[in-house]
């Protein structure tokens, strides 16, 4: 399981990945969260990060395309590996086909979770994270994780007017990654705005597992 997770902020990325991580083990990368902990750590890697990520503006592509190919290096993802917000740019598309065909680890699919930007919206102005374990809900703020008790937060970034601009910089920057992937001939396009669990079954369909 080589794959791609394409999609608007907020459609559903980081919950169906959470899913394929329980069922099946499988290496979950998400540029997202590698950020917020090296911001979390205070590195020089989250102190460049930070306003641009608190603007819902990309993190520059030389800086996020190192993290991503060294990322991939390890032994871990031979057999496999979630990409969760990576590529974002032509260019980081670009890379990721270069790293991939010299660690001979060929893409199996690129799977675009289609929702509406309005539902977006409303999703993610209501999300909550737990600190401790990355759990996605939407208790309220200071609420108890239902999976391992730690402290429920709202990110920097789901406030309304910065969820607006990373929906722009979504579709300005990431959806031409649509047409590339399509090009490739391994894009495959699941309804979002369902129940989670069935559209976890339509992942499970698309990639024969
Ligand atoms: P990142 O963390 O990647 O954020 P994102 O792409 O905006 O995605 P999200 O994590 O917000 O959403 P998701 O699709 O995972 O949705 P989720 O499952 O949580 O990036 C953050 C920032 O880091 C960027 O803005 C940028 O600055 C920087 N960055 C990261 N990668 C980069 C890169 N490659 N290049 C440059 N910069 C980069 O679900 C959302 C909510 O909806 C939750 O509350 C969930 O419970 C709910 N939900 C999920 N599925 C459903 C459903 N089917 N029905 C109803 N509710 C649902």
């Amino acid at each position: 399981m080589n794959i791609v997770l394409l999609g608007a902020p907020g459609a559903g990325k980081g919950t169906q990945a959470a899913k394929l991580v329980e069922e099946f083990g499988t290496p979950h990368i998400s540029t997202g969260d590698m950020l917020r902990a090296a911001v979390a750590a205070g590195t020089e890697l989250g102190k460049k990060a930070k306003s641009y990520m608190d603007a819902g503006d990309l993190v520059p592509d030389d800086v996020i395309i190192g993290l991503v190919t060294e990322r991939l290096q390890g032994d871990d993802t031979a057999n496999g590996f979630i990409l969760d917000g990576f590529p974002r740019t032509s260019a980081q598309a670009v890379a990721l086909d270069a790293e991939l065909s010299k660690l001979g680890r060929p893409l199996d699919a690129a799977l675009l979770i289609d929702v509406d930007p309005e539902v977006i919206v409303a999703r993610l102005t209501s999300r909550r994270m737990c600190r401790e374990c990355g759990y996605i809900g939407s208790a309220a703020d200071g609420a108890a994780c239902p999976k391992c008790g730690g402290e429920m937060y709202q990110r920097d970034d789901d406030n309304e007017t910065t969820v607006r601009n990373r929906l722009d910089v979504y579709e300005t920057s990431t959806s031409p990654l649509i047409d590339y992937y399509r090009g490739c001939e391994l894009l495959v396009t699941i309804d979002g705005d369902r129940d989670p669990s069935v559209v976890y079954a339509d992942v499970k369909e698309a990639l024969d597992l």
